[in-house]
């Protein structure tokens, strides 16, 4: 997934550009370009790395011209070289493009554009789209309808941003996510509303198969068939200009360090009760998710079937278009996403509803693409979260899922979040035994992580955690299942994170932790009760037993974000990721 911008307006278009990439770097960081327009010429510059290295080394915001386009890439088609970084030329120098997404007929239009004498530069999809519109526009001579043709004949999942000569911005959605910023008669076009959230918080979320021209009669929105669309500008909330590291040295540690405020801001919002009703009236329940959202619906599975005695089917979401049918016609589906972009929650969502299933969703952007093809939407409400990892938006989602369940069960749980946000404030307190372990784990390979119960879900949020921040391969592993192979690969180069809280699991995860000790592992103990096996103890606080999970996970986040350190991996741009993929 990468991050497209563009600015037409009265001041100097770079520095706007720049910033606002430099706020979406998020969604990917492996190159980064732009360029101005200004008296029908462009200059354009772009190279490989993250914005404020390149820009530093290219001077990116010192580009002359009050219209431009920007970009920061997450490579799918093409290496990362400065070849394949976004801006992209046509063959007649006169329209640029930045895209996100995937053109995936680009084969079979570049062939043909070769046939017709076009030549390409770089090896990506992205250079098919701009000739594909330079040929249009020589054919017609006019922007519009030079876009209608091109979008008429694009497969894939898509939105750019292009600039003509003449200093017009097109920018067009398909699938994915493309917001206008409105500041009088400046205008943004963005990923997302970090790109310039400085500057307006009057947003206007383009719906899919529209386009936006902007020009010097101001800005005009129409559908692929070129019909004029009426719009809507909504006020971005507050909460999304708070983008700012603060005194953090990383995004991650701020957004860990938060939790103990996110946990209360988790709120019941006008769409529960009835998000209730449709679980209690559902034939057949469903929850779905990607990475850390997907951990979090293991755990909504078991709170629901052991609290409110109702029977849930996880299904990972990018495994449901090899078997469309597992969902069951007439059933209800909820979808859990942080971002609410990623593209293979959209795609079970699409699967799903050709089955006639209602979706209600989980998301922390509640004007993202999910929400749109929601019925009802619960939001997290814990601000934007810019590390890769994701680590508050994980415990929100877990708040929401107890308290849709303490609701099915008529408060069978009754969890006091008071409770967990100083349970959370004293883990967040006592970092320094967390960060003395890390530096343990600097050289080693392997690291297990084993959970019983709904402790094993965690496990498995750990395991991801460690493997996105500290490029460790980690493994969340059933404690009953250990002697049954696991076991094999214990000995005294392996560490085993033991996630043992004192509850019902406590014995019998201590039995796995004995038969570990025995073959020479070292093991780091999670829990509020001490002992002599483990090697390293993190310490817990007591809490009542079903709020083990949203506490324990806590520790870890802060283990992998320290190894991180140590091993001077750069904990919110992990090498290879994106916040959220809306490629498949
Ligand atoms: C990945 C992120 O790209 O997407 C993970 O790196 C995240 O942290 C996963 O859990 C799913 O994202 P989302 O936005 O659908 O919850």
């Amino acid at each position: 997934m990468c991050s497209i911008i563009g600015y037409f307006g009265h001041s100097e278009a770079a520095p706007t550009l720049v910033r606002g990439l430099g706020r979406m770097e998020y969604r990917g960081y492996d190159s980064v370009g732009v360029l101005t327009g200004s008296d029908n010429k462009f200059v354009l510059k772009k190279g490989v790395g993250k914005v404020s290295e390149v820009n530093a080394k290219l001077g990116l915001d010192q580009l002359h011209g009050s219209m431009g386009i920007g970009h920061t890439r997450w490579a799918t088609h093409g290496k990362v070289t400065t070849k394949n970084a976004h801006p992209h030329l046509s063959n007649s120098g006169k329209i640029a493009i930045v895209h996100n997404g995937i053109i995936e007929n680009y084969e079979e239009l570049k062939s043909n554009l070769q046939k017709n004498g076009y030549k390409f530069q770089s090896e990506t999809d992205t250079e098919v789209i701009v000739n594909l519109i330079q040929q249009n526009f020589d054919e017609t001579s006019d922007i519009k309808q030079s876009i209608i043709k091109t979008v008429a004949n694009l497969k894939g999942h898509y939105s750019f941003v292009v600039i003509f000569e003449n200093g017009t911005l097109v920018a067009a959605r398909f699938h994915e996510p493309l917001i206008v910023g409105v500041e009088n008669d400046n205008y943004y076009l963005s990923s997302d509303v970090l790109g310039f959230i400085e500057k307006t918080d009057d947003a206007i979320y383009v719906d899919n198969e529209d386009f936006v021209i902007v020009n010097n009669t101001g800005m005009h929105i129409f559908d692929f068939d070129g019909t004029p669309v009426k719009y809507q500008i909504t006020k971005v909330s507050k909460e999304f200009a708070d983008v700012y590291k603060g005194d953090y040295a990383h995004f991650t540690l701020k957004e860990i360090s938060e939790q103990a405020d996110t946990i209360l801001r988790t709120e019941k919002n006008n769409q529960f009760q009835q998000f209730i009703n449709n679980i209690k009236q559902s034939k057949n329940l469903y929850i779905t998710g990607s990475g850390t959202s997907y951990n979090a619906a293991e755990i909504a599975k078991y709170l629901m079937s052991k609290f409110a005695k109702i029977k849930v089917d996880t299904v990972i979401s990018s495994e449901l278009p090899f078997s469309p049918d597992y969902i069951e016609q007439d059933s209800t589906l909820i979808a859990i996403s942080q971002s609410g972009e990623s593209a293979d929650v959209l795609e079970a969502v699409r699967i799903a509803k050709k089955s006639n299933t209602s979706i209600l969703s989980i998301v922390n952007h509640l004007n993202s693409s999910l929400s749109q093809e929601s019925s009802l939407v619960i939001g997290l409400n814990c601000g934007p979260e810019i590390g890769v990892a994701a680590t508050k938006s994980f415990t929100s989602q877990l708040a929401i899922l107890y308290k849709i369940t303490d609701e099915l069960c008529n408060g069978c749980i009754n969890p006091d979040w008071v409770k967990v946000s100083a349970a959370i404030s004293q883990i967040l307190s006592s970092q320094s035994n967390i960060e003395g372990i890390a530096k343990n784990l600097k050289e080693i390979s392997d690291i297990y992580i084993l959970g019983r119960g709904i402790h094993l879900s965690i496990a498995r949020e750990a395991a991801l955690k460690l493997k996105e921040l500290s490029y460790i391969h980690a493994e969340g592993i059933a404690g009953g299942e250990l002697k049954h192979g696991p076991l094999a690969l214990m000995d005294s180069n392996v560490y085993v994170i033991i996630i043992n809280p004192n509850d019902s699991t406590y014995t019998d995860t201590m039995n796995s932790a004995n038969e570990i000790k025995a073959r020479g592992a070292k093991i780091i103990g999670i829990s509020d009760k001490e002992s002599d096996i483990y090697d390293y103890w993190i310490e817990i606080p007591p809490i009542d037993e079903p709020l083990y999970p949203i506490i324990e996970i806590i520790p870890i986040q802060l283990l992998s974000y320290y190894t991180a350190l140590e091993k001077k991996t750069n904990p919110d741009y992990p090498r290879n990721l994106a916040k959220s993929v809306t490629v498949k």
